[in-house]
């Protein structure tokens, strides 16, 4: 199995505070990661830490193979603009552009496909999501769920390797929020890695695999294999990782 993204003896300070301190982790090309923890526990840092966002204070993040931990900031914007994706938990649409032209943006930014060629992905992914009805739409005309979409469909614009996600979920309710994670388990299903970040058990057991940060370090791993959306072993997944939850105490 190809492995996408590595980190090793990943630390991360800031001033006097270790806040990640020697973090090894491997993801697969096509796995889907959650990340969770107690609030201030440090997983919004490793996800920024990673991808790029932020830079570890000391290891290494290679993505496939590559150490990306030093590379210029233009090169490091060029690796987050083609191949990584961002989600949060609010969408950060810009005001003064439609959902479309949302989503279109970063694909022109990028240069590397011709016009047509992002129209028509932009098109695809606004189908998929069920937004294509609200695509001309002013970003203040739209709800909070088709925002979120909208910032998938943005964060896909350039086919990226790995979608990355912090509470993608923490803004919605649970039924959008369920909307929002067919979605991304949809995206994933068809080849995109991804590595969230979430406090929900619900939402973190749509996960390949979950690991816990305590104290800097990730205190332990649950592995739950590919979610299939049947009812009864969603119900068995969240049911294990919950238990596993309250032994890490959280
Ligand atoms: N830019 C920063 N400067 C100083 N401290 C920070 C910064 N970002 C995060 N921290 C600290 O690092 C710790 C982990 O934060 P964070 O990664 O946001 O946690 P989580 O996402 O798990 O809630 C917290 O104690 C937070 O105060
Ligand atoms: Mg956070």
């Amino acid at each position: 199995m190809k492995t996408t993204l590595e980190v090793q003896n990943l630390c991360k300070s800031y001033e006097d505070s270790n806040v990640l301190n020697d973090i090894n982790l491997k993801v697969n090309e096509g796995e889907f990661l959650a990340i969770m923890g107690q609030s201030g526990s440090g997983k919004s840092t490793l996800l920024y830490s990673i991808s790029g966002m932020d830079r570890p204070t000391s290891g290494k993040v290679m993505l496939y193979g590559k150490d990306i931990s030093e590379v210029d900031d233009d090169k490091m914007s060029s690796i987050r603009l083609n191949k990584m994706g961002f989600v949060f938990q609010h969408s950060y649409l810009l005001k003064n552009l439609s959902i479309r032209d949302n989503i279109v943006l970063p694909g022109f930014k990028a240069r590397t496909k011709s016009r047509e060629e992002i129209n028509r992905n932009a098109d695809r992914l606004l189908a998929k999501t069920g937004i294509e009805g609200v695509a001309n739409h002013d970003i203040k005309k739209v709800s909070g769920g088709q925002l979120q979409r909208a910032a998938i469909c943005r964060a896909l614009i350039n086919q990226p390797d790995i979608l990355f996600c912090d509470e993608p979920t923490g803004a919605l309710n649970s039924s959008t929020s369920k909307e929002v994670m067919d979605i991304i388990n949809t995206v994933n299903s068809e080849g995109t890695t991804v590595i969230m970040v979430t406090h929900s058990a619900k939402v973190a057991s749509r996960a390949d695999r979950v690991i816990f940060l305590m104290d800097g370090k990730i205190h332990d791993e649950l592995i739950l294999g590919k979610y299939n959306g049947e009812e009864r072993r969603t119900s068995e997944r969240v049911q294990k990782l919950s238990e596993w939850l309250e032994k890490q105490g959280f």
